[in-house]
């Protein structure tokens, strides 16, 4: 697997990888992470092999991201046991960008979308989703991959990157894989390292929470009441600061107020300090 550090080298390194082309695949593909792998970013990695003939990681925790008071300072870096992971997992190449490279001096760009990033996570984390959009387009207008992957986790975010592209015409296909999630249920999530032992116990209330939702909407309960059971469910395992709750249209992210077409639950919240999200098919 190369390490790619270097700005400068990132673009002959990839047209290298480009021509290494299998037949019947696409040539590359991207997996962004901010690191602390764990194995939801290896099914990333996964489906990638399975897409195109070369995968390509970055690894970059994008300040613009983060709002003042969030977790930017203390979001877990393990970058030696990341590249072990993505080297196991058969990633060809990973490229590790400092902000100075991304965000040089003068830089003044944002991008801004609007509707779908105002919505839930957008209306908690005031331009959040304008960092992700900044630094997502950097990362596929440096790499260019044929399909860029990123998890269901943040479903919100994979809507906003659809848009993204779709908006400025990048000729790039943007997949969703599934949430992987522990044995109990809870979603992986690199945010997990935060939680106490006990505070880890307590959170497999959160994915619990959504699927009685779920059962309760399709088994003919009025949404407001199944959302108001699962608001109740995280308030009694000590969740506080609940965002939102929610039935949503899982194209427009539009709230529901009943069951109609593709609809997802969504939840965010936090177990003591620590922020987390969640979302299910219904
Ligand atoms: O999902 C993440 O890890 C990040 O939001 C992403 C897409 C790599 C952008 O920094």
């Amino acid at each position: 697997m190369q390490i790619i550090r270097d700005l400068a080298a990132l673009h002959p390194a990839i047209a290298a990888l480009r021509a290494k082309g299998r037949a019947g695949h696409e040539q590359m593909a991207l997996v962004p992470t901010m690191g602390a792998l764990h194995a939801g970013h290896m099914a990333l990695v996964a489906e990638g092999r399975r897409r195109a003939s070369q995968v390509v990681a970055t690894i970059f925790v994008n300040p613009l991201q983060f709002g003042a008071n969030e977790d930017l300072d203390r979001y877990p870096r393990r970058e030696a046991e990341d590249l072990a992971m993505l080297d196991e997992a058969g990633c060809d190449l990973v490229w590790l960008p400092t902000a100075d490279q991304l965000y040089p001096p003068g830089f003044a760009t944002n991008i801004t979308i609007a509707g779908i990033s105002e919505l839930w996570d957008g209306a908690a984390r005031p331009g959040h989703f304008d960092g992700v959009a900044t630094v997502v387009a950097k990362l596929l207008i440096a790499t260019l991959p044929d399909v860029a992957l990123f998890g269901e986790k943040d479903y919100q975010q994979l809507a906003v990157i659809r848009r993204l592209v779709a908006d400025l015409g990048l000729p790039i296909e943007v997949a969703g894989v599934a949430i992987v999630r522990d044995a109990d249920g809870l979603a992986l999530s690199s945010r997990n390292m935060y939680l106490s032992s006990d505070e880890r116990g307590r959170a497999v209330a959160l994915p619990q929470a959504l699927n009685a939702a779920r059962d309760a909407i399709r088994a003919g309960t009025p949404v407001e009441d199944a959302l108001g059971a699962a608001r109740d469910t995280l308030a009694a395992a000590g969740f506080t600061d609940i965002d939102y709750v929610a039935l949503v249209d899982a194209a427009s992210l539009e709230p529901l107020a009943t069951l109609s077409g593709e609809a997802r639950l969504a939840a965010a919240a936090k177990l003591g300090k620590t922020r987390l999200i969640d979302n299910i098919a219904v």
